[in-house]
């Protein structure tokens, strides 16, 4: 069995921040998108797999995983020269695939529940694919799939006009070689690419088995700027108090990772958050699911339910940030130096008027 990740594409939904990077490198809890996915494949004990790169991003995305040794896989890059598709990528893979069974997962998907359930029953034989599906409330954004009442696929549809299932197809497939045969006939679709989910319909139509299994936990596909902000707080959800670097004077509250070489003085801090090395938190407060990238700097500021990225810079600001993103070395500078909050200490039946 190989692996096949697709980290190509153009990433038009999550600009600005795509404009400079790969989108399955923007990080979700200080760990960028596309090593969940590698770490996930490997779990699953699949080490061989192959990388679909652009020539727009691609170094980068090269550059960021190197040849895999430090996730124990082994990593091969294979450039596509336009987004003509998933089911395009997969026809460009194919002399790397060669006639394994294959994980294909795409590199902005999010999962927490992992693969081995799908690869269970796929290894268990008789069907030529496996995909995993989730409930959804825009089905119209996805490629969707309708069940008998036997739970059997019948049909698949991408990013259906008119309502016919609320189960979206989920990034990430299993499937025999036998795709390629039906891959080699597609023709584009209206948007102009050759789809995954029409090759899967076409292999149905062919009477070939395509199983479904369920999402277990949660699924994000992090393209656009609300899923990225979920998918840091669902991340941030699970992890643990583990609090390495400098602390003076501060008070920190909850699940809150600080890692060595980070500084947080004069400032409160309520986790869940993350705070990677080089960061330093000075006469701020830095609220839930919140994660502060690399060498990034809050200085005398407020911000929660937000993301900063490595060297981003938050100074003076008399409001606090909610709910933002700020890429790399991005930076919001205020005037003055007014903290937004007051704090009480109210005994029964009190009032304060304002
Ligand atoms: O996220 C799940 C959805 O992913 C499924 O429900 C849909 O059926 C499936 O078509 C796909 O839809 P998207 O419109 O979200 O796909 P997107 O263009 O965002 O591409 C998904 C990933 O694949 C992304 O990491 C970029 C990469 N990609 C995409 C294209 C079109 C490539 O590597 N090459 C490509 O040609």
């Amino acid at each position: 069995m190989k692996g096949l990740i697709l980290s190509g594409g153009k990433g038009t939904r999550l600009r600005p921040l795509t404009h400079t990077r790969a989108k399955q490198l923007v990080p979700i809890a200080n760990k960028a998108n596309i090593d969940y996915v590698v770490e996930d494949i490997v779990r699953a004990g699949v080490t061989d797999i192959g990388v679909v790169i652009s020539p727009e991003t691609g170094e980068e995305v090269k550059h960021h995983l190197g040849d895999g040794s430090r996730f124990g896989a082994k990593l091969s890059y294979i450039p596509q020269d336009r987004p003509g598709g998933l089911a395009h990528a997969v026809k460009i893979s194919q002399p790397f695939l060669d006639n394994d069974p294959f994980i294909m997962y795409l590199g902005d998907n999010l999962l927490d529940g992992g693969i081995e359930h799908m690869l269970e029953t796929f290894n268990k034989g008789g069907v030529e694919a496996c995909i995993l599906l989730t409930k959804v409330s825009n089905p119209s954004s996805f490629g969707v799939a309708v069940r008998n009442e036997a739970g059997q696929i019948e049909r698949l549809v991408e990013k259906p006009k008119e309502f016919i299932s609320d189960l979206a197809l989920v990034g990430v497939y299993l499937f025999t070689p036998r795709i390629h045969d039906i891959i080699a006939n597609l023709k584009p679709s209206a948007r102009g690419e050759l789809e995954i989910t029409e090759a899967i319909q076409n292999l149905l139509e062919a009477g070939f088995v395509v199983n479904a299994e369920e999402v277990r936990g949660y699924w994000k596909d992090t393209g656009n700027a609300a899923d990225l902000l979920d998918a840091n707080r669902l991340v941030l959800s699970r992890i643990q108090r583990n609090i390495l670097g400098l602390v003076e004077t501060s008070e920190i509250v909850g699940e809150v990772q600080l890692a060595l070489g980070a500084t947080v003085r004069n400032s409160s801090i309520r986790g869940p958050v993350s705070i990677a090395a080089g960061a330093v938190i000075e006469d701020s407060y830095i609220g839930p699911y919140t994660s502060i990238g690399e060498n990034a700097r809050v200085i005398r500021s407020e911000i929660e339910y937000s993301i900063m990225m490595p060297g981003a810079t938050l100074e003076n600001l008399e409001k606090r940030l909610d709910s933002s993103i700020l890429g790399e070395e991005a930076a919001i500078i205020g005037e003055s130096h007014k903290r937004n909050t007051t704090q009480f200490f109210l005994g029964d039946r009190s009032t304060v008027k304002l």
